[in-house]
């Protein structure tokens, strides 16, 4: 009889193909069942930022593990590009969280005397010195934390480097192939039909962003993963106006190769709504010319829009799922899914091939305590 393989992954997303490349690369037979085509969503509209600094308020355990999936891109970078071919574009330019007036500016300092404190690199500049690094940078505002190690990469070259890298290691990716049902019995998975016929797998793992929280009730598991739409747009602009990521209250510019930058993004609880709308648009645009006035005189590339997985405390789900023996989950990364997915493809990987992990997953679990709201 054919061996059962040894993992089936919900969802062609970044962490389901970050998951799969890990497993391959360990050996292990892997099957990726993507509903629409590889990055689709959220993991290609990603500005790519790395954004382990910019992105928390205040310490914790997310912050530790975004730290940690940082660290890990310079070696990705070399090893995905020796086996993919394909250059990530890991941009080491660094960011500035800009301040509009100094309550803001005395809130983000005290990031920066908590991120001091880590052992991190960040320095306060006021608007003078802020001025001298990046001079396009808005006469408005008040100052900006320089974050130069919030680096960041091209998200869909990722995706697809760790789609091409897996599938070189011996992963098979499908895509258009929806799950339509799950079997279950004696408390684990026996059977998932799917558009393309029946699937069995040693392990199954949920990584299927927005649309986690749906698969989870086919299951019936307390895990709630919802959308928050997203909509962002890019520009030509020769010469180029800015060398680092420009982020601020609702707005980041992400200068990319090619004269482009790419701006994001809106932020909106609306259900599974993927329209672009130009309120939306309208909205971010204001934001981005005044952060950024030279944007005025840029070329309109291309817009565009998708769904984060959001959950209802902020944070990701990773580990094993209690209430289901051979169902791991990887989901919820919200505005994180660029940054953490390698660390989040080897934490998957290592627990189902049985290795040690050194990292504290129970904050993570699904089974914490989760805010429950309407
Ligand atoms: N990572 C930024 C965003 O989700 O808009």
């Amino acid at each position: 009889m054919k061996k059962q393989q040894d993992a089936v992954i919900i969802g062609g997303g970044i962490i389901g193909v970050s998951i799969a490349y890990q497993l391959a690369k360990r050996g292990k037979t892997v099957t990726v069942l993507e509903k629409d085509t590889i990055g689709a969503h959220a993991s290609s509209a990603a500005g790519g930022m790395l954004g382990a600094q910019v992105e928390f308020s205040e310490p914790g355990p997310l912050v530790e593990l975004s730290l940690r999936s940082r660290s890990l891109f310079p070696d990705l970078q070399q090893e995905l590009y020796a086996v993919s071919g394909i250059d990530i574009g890991l941009n080491h330019a660094g960011m500035l969280r800009v301040a509009w007036t100094e309550e803001e500016g005395d809130m983000l300092k005290h990031r920066a005397s908590w991120q001091h404190d880590l052992g991190l690199r960040v320095e306060w500049l006021d608007r003078t010195e802020v001025k001298h690094i990046e001079p396009a940078v808005s006469d408005e505002m008040n100052g900006a934390l320089y974050l130069p190690d919030d680096t960041q990469v091209s998200a869909p070259d990722l995706t697809r480097a760790f789609a091409v890298a897996a599938v070189k290691h011996g992963a098979t990716i499908l895509e258009r192939c929806e799950v339509l049902d799950i079997e279950v019995a004696d408390g684990q998975i026996t059977r998932l039909s799917t558009t393309q016929g029946p699937f069995t797998a040693e392990h199954y793992v949920l990584a299927a962003g927005a649309w986690s929280g749906r698969i989870a009730r086919k299951l019936g598991l307390s895990v709630s993963v919802f959308p928050i739409k997203g909509e962002a747009f890019s520009v030509l602009c020769m010469p180029q106006p800015i060398q680092k990521t420009i982020y601020s209250h609702g707005c980041y510019i992400v200068p990319k190769s090619g004269n482009r930058l790419l701006v994001g993004a809106s932020s909106a609880d609306c259900g599974f709504d993927e329209r672009l709308t130009l309120g939306g648009l309208q909205e971010l645009m204001t934001k981005a010319v005044r952060l950024l006035p030279a944007l005025k005189d840029c070329t309109l590339e291309k817009t565009w829009v998708s769904l984060r997985p959001q959950t209802n405390d902020g944070l990701p789900y990773f580990g094993s799922v209690s209430s289901c023996k051979n169902l791991l989950i990887a989901t919820g990364h919200y505005r994180n899914g660029i940054l953490l997915s390698p660390l989040t493809g080897e934490i998957i990987a290592q627990m189902i091939a049985g290795e040690a992990l050194d990292v504290e997953l129970a904050p993570f679990s699904d089974k914490r305590h989760v805010p429950v709201t309407s």
